[in-house]
């Protein structure tokens, strides 16, 4: 059966002690603690290889918040997906709604991306979503059935059994605005069956869709009490222990 996962994305924030400081806070006040979903932590790339080195991976596991599309070479300042998991990190954030929309990533760049992480063990986070003016237009199936075909469908059953997709509706990012947990029930059911027209029930049933917009401590246990919600990609709430541990215990 898929997976429960509460993964946070500390997005450009935290200074390398800072972040060290969080990293093994969350790591203290899991010791000992059983919770009923896998944790993941995204951080900053320069983060990756001493927090891996600070906490107990087997409890949270460390992600990258983007990789290189390009495999090595004359890339000035890239990262690729084989230094990603040098440092440790399990997996890694793809197809970001910023990394879109401020850096211009296209369907096309983020399947080299998805592709070179796959090929180095590295499970892909691959975020989805409608703007505001596509769900208001009624488009939002259309607009995240295209993201997934275009970066995810050439991909093999194989390697499509080792993703994970994160849902994030662009206007519930960092808004305030959540979806309500009927609004993400409802686009988690169908992206789910369209995973399953072209990869077939089992995988579609296998692959862990999380919920990313605004989720807190409030609004976690209803979200992912829906049965296609399987957990949460979470932004400001993913910055302090405080806020982050009732997401995480709210399955
Ligand atoms: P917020 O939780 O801050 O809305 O961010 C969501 C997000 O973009 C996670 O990737």
């Amino acid at each position: 059966m898929r997976k429960n996962l509460i993964a946070g994305n500390w997005k450009m924030n935290t200074t390398l002690p800072e972040g060290l400081a969080l990293a093994k806070g969350l790591n203290e006040a899991l010791n000992g603690k059983t919770v009923k979903c896998d944790v993941v932590i995204g951080v900053p790339f320069i983060h990756l290889a001493s927090v891996a080195a600070a906490i107990d991976t087997s409890r949270i596991a460390v992600a990258a918040q983007n990789c290189a599309d390009k495999e090595k070479g004359a890339y000035t300042g890239e990262v690729s997906a084989a230094m990603v998991a040098s440092t440790g990190a399990k997996y890694v954030i793809l197809g970001h709604s910023e990394r879109r929309a401020y850096y211009h990533e296209t369907a096309e760049v983020l399947k080299e991306k998805v592709i070179l992480a796959l090929a180095n063990r590295l499970t892909p986070i691959f975020c989805i979503g409608e703007t505001l003016d596509d769900r208001d237009a009624g488009k939002q199936f259309d607009v995240v059935d295209e993201q997934v075909k275009a970066s995810l469908f050439g991909l093999s059953a194989e390697d499509f059994s080792h993703l994970v997709i994160a849902y994030e509706p662009v206007w519930a990012i960092g808004t305030g605005k959540t979806a309500t947990a009927e609004q993400a029930q409802e686009i988690h059911a169908h992206i789910r069956s369209t995973i399953a027209s072209k990869y077939g029930q089992a995988i579609a049933e296998n692959c862990s869709i999380l919920y990313g917009g605004s989720m807190n401590a409030g609004n976690a246990k209803e979200l992912v009490a829906k049965p296609d919600v399987d957990g949460g990609l979470i932004g400001g709430a993913s910055l302090s222990v405080e806020n982050f541990l009732p997401i995480i215990e709210a399955f």
